[in-house]
């Protein structure tokens, strides 16, 4: 299978999940789930979950299957979405081609579908993996840590007290891009492993893979808020610019974040190849969201 067609097998296998994982629209109270569903169903790229899914592939099933594990990924990212756009955060009013949950909705509903999505991840882990309990804790572990206070949260932190300001540091930067986006790549990486029984060294070379493929995200992520509109992106182009983000390119300027992105791509390419089994999929994975256009 070439990557594309190997790419959407994957992004179908997350829909499959979310449509069976997900509680359905109609569930009382109505209201909230069809809120969570209409910004999971609102599409995305699906690259934590499929992340999850090749990582697992890796090492071929030897354990636990690892769908619950990249629809539990899938919803914690949606919610970070949810939230991130909040007027009280971004206050954006698009996102993934719709308008935001809260515009859709309302605030109160928008930040209740962002607990619940927040809360369903954990949920979905403790059900589907309670027959292998060092699977379920090491993956709890792992997705809890990317998702707290010293990771995405703390990341979001520092990310909205760097606004507006114009000293901010490209160390201050990158602990905001590691924590904010990277985090949940490595766990998402590192979450296929452990459903896979990958060992320590396995595991800590996917962590290393998704730190430096989290970084060149979030630093691609900043370029296209510079350089795309909004229709392309789904998303309000230009907005980091307008709320004082800081941001790789206001710190490092276009040319560099370039060569930067590109940098942490080959770095995550290089993790990714000591690995063992066919890591074709991933390495292609990681060059194609570096060229991305959205
Ligand atoms: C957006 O993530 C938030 C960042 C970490 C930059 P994605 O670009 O993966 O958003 P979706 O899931 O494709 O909508
Ligand atoms: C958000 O970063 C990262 C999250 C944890 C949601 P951004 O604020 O740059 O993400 P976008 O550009 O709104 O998707
Ligand atoms: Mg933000
Ligand atoms: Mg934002
Ligand atoms: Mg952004």
């Amino acid at each position: 299978m070439d990557f594309t067609a190997q790419l959407q097998a994957y992004r179908n296998r997350v829909e499959r999940g979310l449509a069976d994982l997900v509680p359905p629209a109609a569930t009382r109270p109505a209201r909230l789930h069809a809120a969570m569903r209409y910004s999971l169903e609102a599409g995305g790229k699906r690259l934590r979950p499929v992340l999850v899914l090749a990582a697992a592939d890796l090492f071929g099933a030897r354990e636990a299957d690892a769908l619950p594990a990249a629809v539990a990924i899938e919803c914690l990212h949606t919610y970070s979405l949810i939230h991130d756009d909040l007027p009280c955060m971004d206050n954006d009013d698009l996102r993934r081609g719709r308008p935001t949950a809260h515009r859709q909705f309302d605030e109160a509903t928008a930040l209740l579908a962002g607990d619940a999505l927040l809360t369903l991840a954990f949920q979905l882990v403790a059900r589907h993996y309670a027959a292998l309990p060092a699977v379920c804790a090491a993956l709890t572990r792992e997705i809890a840590d990317a998702a707290g206070s010293e990771q995405l949260i703390g990341g979001q932190m520092e990310d909205l007290l760097a606004e507006s300001r114009a000293d901010a540091t490209a160390a201050e930067l990158e602990f905001i891009h590691l924590n904010k986006t990277a985090a949940m790549l490595r766990a998402a990486l590192a979450a296929g492993g452990l459903c896979a029984g990958a060992g320590p060294a396995e595991l800590e070379l996917l962590r290393r893979a998704g730190r430096h493929l989290g970084l060149a995200f979030q630093i691609v992520d900043d370029i296209l808020d510079a350089t795309a509109d909004s229709a392309t992106l789904g998303k309000t182009a230009g907005k980091d610019a307008r709320a004082g983000k800081t941001t790789y390119v206001k710190v490092h300027g276009l040319a560099a974040s370039r060569g930067h992105a590109r940098a942490q791509s080959e770095a995550a390419i290089a993790a990714l190849r000591a690995l063992p089994g066919d890591t074709a999929f991933l390495v292609a994975l990681v060059e194609n969201m570096a060229v991305r256009a959205s």
